[in-house]
């Protein structure tokens, strides 16, 4: 197998209408739209009824859908009491990929793989994860767990339960923004997860759970948690140059840079910059400048390796500074992921054939039976 042909670099593995991507110019787009345009004038809720239904929903359309997310953010008693208890000894993501299975237990159309059932489930996950990490986060630390606010949008809700107190309205536009950049991102690797997954003509919530696995990993959605971890070894903006030369002079990788299929600095990154910028000029002066440290690494990477930033490197400290611990970056991620995972969960369902590529086989020629005997000095 050539090495370009390594982990199915461009291979085509099926026909999609939700997000494209152009890694040559550093374009990304849902359903034809730019993010860029979605994250500055659009919400949240919005990307979810583009990347569910197809479309921008006009205001009656966005006014029952919201209705629908609403109605579907309280999660099932037996659900609280598994977050409940895996909040004593499961760490963030462990117990989200848990209560993905979790919240099928009670799920009405878990039976169903219907484009109305899907449609159905799709909204449940995208309200119910917000409830469960919220609940999970304000357990570990001992507090009582905060309930949904209907007035509240999906990302001032989601802070709402997170703080137990109102977030601004900068707060809450800056998590919308970062939710929507999270949304979708055409075949990453949770998301071919998820429509294999699919692709046997098992239910959502089972290939949701696989898509979170597969999110978890450092080399996907787990950076952004890699990266804040990083940066608070690193302690400040004078050490960056030092440990980045050190750290490529051994070979390692730095997390947030370099990316499959961009070959220019990835477009979410260059929004999530501007955003961290802005948030960190009204960040307490007296606390460490993640930014300022975040923007060095960025220079001194590309000046040593010619890398540029994926959507982990800015997101990363602008969690962090919204209240969100290091250990829930990458559960806040999944959280966002859901509503993209959920569209090709429909669209492979729509137009399934089960998913199974071949493989380059390099183990033994064709060889005889040995009797146990005979099979002294063999190894495996
Ligand atoms: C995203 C990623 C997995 C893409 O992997 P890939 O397309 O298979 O690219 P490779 O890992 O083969 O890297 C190609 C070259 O760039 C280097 N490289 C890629 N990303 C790097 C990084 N973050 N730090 C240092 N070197 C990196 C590799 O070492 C390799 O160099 P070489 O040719 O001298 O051996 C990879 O860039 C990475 O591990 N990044 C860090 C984790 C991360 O931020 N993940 C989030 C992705 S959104």
């Amino acid at each position: 197998m050539a090495e370009s042909e390594k982990g199915l670099r461009g291979v085509v593995a099926v026909e999609s209408g939700i997000t494209s991507i152009d890694g040559v110019r550093g374009i990304l787009r849902y359903r034809g739209y730019d993010v860029v345009d979605l994250a500055k004038y659009s919400t949240f809720e919005e990307v979810c009824h583009l990347l569910l239904h197809g479309e921008l929903p006009d205001s009656d359309q966005l006014a029952s859908f919201k209705e629908e997310l609403l109605a579907a953010r309280s999660i099932p008693t037996e659900v609280e009491a598994v977050v409940d208890d895996s909040a004593r000894y499961a760490r963030p993501m462990e117990a989200m990929r848990s209560m993905g299975s979790a919240l099928s237990f009670s799920d009405p159309d878990k039976a169903s793989n219907e484009p109305e059932a899907n449609q159905r489930k799709a909204v449940r996950l995208i309200s119910q994860l917000p409830t469960v990490m919220a609940r999970y986060r304000r357990r570990y630390y001992g507090l009582e767990p905060v309930g949904p606010d209907p007035e509240l949008d999906y990302a001032a809700n989601f802070l709402w339960m997170l703080r137990g107190e109102l977030p601004s309205e900068e707060d809450a536009r800056v998590l919308d923004a970062i939710s929507i950049l999270h949304a979708d991102h055409e075949m990453n690797a949770s998301t071919f997860a998820a429509r294999v997954i699919a692709a046997t003509c098992t239910d959502m919530h089972s290939a949701i759970v696989g898509a979170i696995a597969a999110l978890k990993g450092p080399l996907h959605g787990g950076a952004n948690e890699w990266v804040m971890a990083t940066l608070k070894r690193i302690g400040s903006e004078d050490k960056i140059d030092a440990w980045v030369d050190e750290t490529l002079d051994r070979g390692k990788k730095i997390p947030g840079f370099g990316h499959a299929i961009y070959k220019v600095t990835d477009p979410r990154a260059i929004v999530l910059k501007e955003i961290g910028r802005k948030v960190f000029e009204r960040a307490d002066p007296n606390d460490p400048n993640w930014f300022a440290m975040t923007e060095r690494m960025e220079r001194r990477v590309f000046e040593r390796k010619g890398l540029v930033p994926n959507v982990d490197l800015y997101s990363a400290s602008v969690l962090y500074y919204l209240g969100f611990p290091i250990d829930l970056l990458t559960a806040l991620f999944a959280a966002n992921r859901v509503a993209g995972w959920a569209a090709h969960v429909i669209e492979q369902h729509l137009d399934n054939r089960i998913i199974r590529p071949t493989i380059n086989y390099t183990g033994p020629a064709p060889r005889e039976f040995p009797v146990a005997s005979r099979r002294a000095g063999q190894t495996a």
